[in-house]
């Protein structure tokens, strides 16, 4: 049973894993879909919200991407989900968006980057979320192919991006391969941050730990391997978890079980993330509440929950400082 009396909806928050293409509202797809003559696979748009792995999902992720097509798409889904954002009690925001499935259907990086990022301004204009990005690379698609994007993302203004990653299955995967991508990233001066041991094995994680990444994105089957979780402890490389992402592709059997719950109590630094909103219908304020009912968790755990997610994020210490703080005096003043 949950412990909590603040609330965690309005509790301000950071959120570091979540997908731009995996926030677009089911009503929107429709929209876009009838705007571009795109014939949807399903009748409900919500339909499209339906998988068990990671495997289902991804081609649910590629159904929502076959309608952005335009600037004013990208500006479209940006825009709201600073809303849904809003909406969520999210103050600050880290998120991926993933050319690789805009690209492969010939739409510029231009056309995703202007629209995206005027979307942002526009709503941080109007909700104050403020938003930051992060360019994730399409990991089957190997090496090549992510070089040739970080050569791009290079010039990308940075006021903007703040790293780079990599997304999608983990299935037939050489992570090892991507040793020289996350060298040549930090060489440039982008963090960089992975998605790896999701629906992967511990080693996965190995790899991209001995790549010298700086956070791990998911990481949920770290504690197989008791030396490389010694070793994410030691060095303090943070793992954004999205408990229920997980529970809803298959990855682990429900949340109770979930290892977030261990990686607190060893010490791992985590983070709780929602991954992608309007796919699993469930924001990250319904990830909070979630998980202080399966965990049992008070409102010093919430806290904490939140406080770390600001303090892993990327923020200037200053911005980050000041949020805390917002987090410490919303939870003084009682509300
Ligand atoms: N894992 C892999 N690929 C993804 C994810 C994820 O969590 N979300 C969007 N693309
Ligand atoms: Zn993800």
């Amino acid at each position: 049973m949950r412990q909590t009396t603040i609330d965690l909806r309005s509790l301000p928050k950071a959120e570091l894993h979540c997908h731009l293409e995996g926030t677009v509202r089911p009503g929107t797809v429709a929209d876009l879909a009838l705007a571009h003559g795109v014939r949807l696979p399903v009748v409900e748009p919500t339909d499209l919200y339906a998988y068990t792995s990671l495997a289902d999902f991804l081609a649910a992720f590629g159904v929502v991407c076959s309608v952005l097509r335009t600037p004013a798409d990208f500006h479209r889904i940006a825009y709201e989900a600073c809303q849904d954002a809003a909406a969520a009690g999210i103050r600050y925001r880290e998120m991926f968006f993933s050319p690789g499935f805009h690209l492969g259907r010939g739409v510029e990086l231009s056309t995703v980057w202007d629209g995206m990022i005027a979307g942002l301004a526009d709503g941080e204009a109007d909700t104050g979320v403020v938003t930051r990005v992060i360019l994730d690379i399409d990991k089957p698609a190997g090496l090549g192919p992510a070089m040739a994007l970080l050569e791009v993302a290079k010039g990308l203004d940075r006021d903007w991006l703040l790293g780079v990653g990599g997304d999608s299955t983990e299935r037939g995967v050489d992570h090892r391969a991507f040793a020289p991508f996350v060298a040549a990233a930090r060489k440039a001066g982008l963090r960089t941050s992975f998605h790896c041991g999701e629906d992967g094995p511990a080693a996965n994680i190995a790899a991209m730990v001995d790549a010298g990444v700086d956070r791990i994105d998911h990481g949920t089957h770290l504690l197989d391997d008791a030396d490389l979780t010694r070793r994410v402890i030691d060095e303090g490389i943070p793992l954004t978890s999205c408990p229920t992402s997980n529970v809803e592709l298959d990855v682990v059997p429900e949340l109770a079980t979930h290892p977030f719950g261990r990686f607190r109590e060893l010490g791992v630094p985590v983070s709780l993330n929602s991954d992608d909103p309007a796919f699993f219908q469930f924001d990250l304020a319904d990830e909070y509440e979630r998980v202080a009912d399966a965990f049992d968790y008070g409102d010093d755990d919430m806290i904490d929950i939140a406080l770390a997610g600001v303090a892993q994020s990327w923020l200037p210490a200053d911005e980050r400082a000041d949020l805390a703080t917002e987090i410490r005096s919303f939870v003084a003043v009682g509300v």
